[in-house]
């Protein structure tokens, strides 16, 4: 089944009792069982819920995966992955990624005795020498957020092969419709579906698919163990995403190009990140890895200064300036004092985030629209 078919069809049925072609909100906690231990496969809505299984079974179906985990947020289904570890144990993660992710690795797990590396994994011979024999989980975010550098997913799954960890591919920014890690070699694929998957701005998900039977038992008791389980509703608004995935993300890349290209253009930009340009320094690996190019673009304007960067954000109309990313609605954000303040600034800088870049998520509005908004900002 071709994959716009797929988003549409696979994991969900017609409900079984009333023949709703959407799937029902189950919007219930508890399950009346005939006899004790006899039910229908449903007791508690922490441990299952119909709304949230058919989900699970979409989720897995798009990454080409056998099993799909639903969380409450992108930041719980890391949380559940990290519990996987043992005080000891060694994570290497690429330097460029989400704040929260960096957050929850230093500030939370560090005090629990996990190590955390964080080189720049473009450069795989980086990842390779921070292997060691206590090295458990490879961390990669493919294009990093919020640099674009793209990562080599069936290299960094030889380097955990060889290493004896595994390999995990946080694939918001790309979904399935981009990119499918399990294939390349990734035994997790995490997501925050907050983003691109459920695609509307309107609900807070996260998700994490495998293939492999052991690694979804193991991360199936701690999704029910710890609790960070989705309600019916936000899996119903998820559901809903999905069916379109394919469509926006369509148009996501057709305009991610139009404004990368105004922007590289554009002569008060100095410098545009976009993995679809040739003289991308990682271009290669994307055109081999991605089906295209995404809608996510950072840049920085001549002359590196906060200041401009930050009177040009005031400036947008359509581009709001708001946390996130990924839904319909185009969004600017400034990384350094929003999504990635929790990184120190010493850090940032090391891994060549400035101070003054601007972030977009290209969303799905008239191209034209989105080129003048940017013309009367940047000015
Ligand atoms: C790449 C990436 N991973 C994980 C997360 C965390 O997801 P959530 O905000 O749904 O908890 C985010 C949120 O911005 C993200 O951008």
């Amino acid at each position: 089944m071709k994959f716009g078919t797929k988003a549409i069809h696979a994991g969900v049925h017609p409900d079984p009792t009333t023949g709703a072609i959407m799937t029902p909100i189950y919007q219930t906690s508890t399950y009346v069982q005939r006899s004790p231990g006899d039910h229908k496969g449903f007791e508690y809505s922490r441990t299952h819920n119909p709304t949230r299984s058919q989900l699970q079974d979409a989720l897995a179906a798009l990454d080409n995966g056998k099993h799909g985990l639903a969380f409450a947020t992108g930041m719980a289904a890391i949380d559940c992955i990290v519990k996987l570890l043992q005080p000891g144990d060694e994570v290497i993660s690429t330097n460029d990624l989400y704040g929260g992710s960096y957050r929850l690795f230093t500030k939370v797990y560090q005090n629990y005795g996990i190590k955390f590396h964080f080189v720049p994994m473009h450069d795989m011979t980086a990842v390779e020498a921070a292997v060691t024999e206590r090295t458990k989980l490879i961390w990669v975010e493919t294009p990093t957020n919020p640099l674009l550098n793209v990562i080599d997913i069936a290299a960094a799954s030889a380097v955990a092969k060889k290493a004896g960890a595994l390999l995990v591919v946080d694939n918001t920014f790309s979904t399935p419709y981009l990119q499918t890690p399990l294939e390349l070699g990734a035994d997790m694929v995490m997501y925050s579906l907050t983003k691109y998957m459920a695609g509307h701005s309107d609900t807070v998900m996260g998700a994490v698919i495998v293939n492999d039977d052991e690694l979804h038992q193991r991360l199936s008791f701690y999704q029910n163990a710890c609790g960070g389980t989705p309600g019916p509703q936000d899996c119903f608004l998820v559901l809903r995403g999905l069916k379109t995935l394919h469509v926006r993300m369509q148009r996501h890349c057709e305009n991610g190009r139009k404004v990368a290209e105004f922007l590289k253009a554009h002569p008060k930009v100095e410098k545009v990140y976009w993995p679809g340009f040739e003289d991308h320094p990682n271009h290669a690996i994307a055109a081999k890895q991605m089906r295209d190019f995404g809608g996510m673009i950072s840049f920085v304007l001549k002359g590196d200064r906060q200041a401009d960067a930050v009177a040009c954000l005031e400036k947008f109309q359509l581009f709001s300036l708001a946390e996130s990313l990924g839904g319909v609605e185009s969004l600017s954000g400034h990384p350094a004092t929003m999504t990635h303040a929790s990184i120190p600034a010493e850090e940032r800088r090391k891994a060549g985030l400035s101070d003054s870049l601007i972030r977009l998520s290209v969303g799905i509005e008239d191209a034209d629209d989105l080129l003048e908004d940017l013309q009367q900002a940047i000015g």
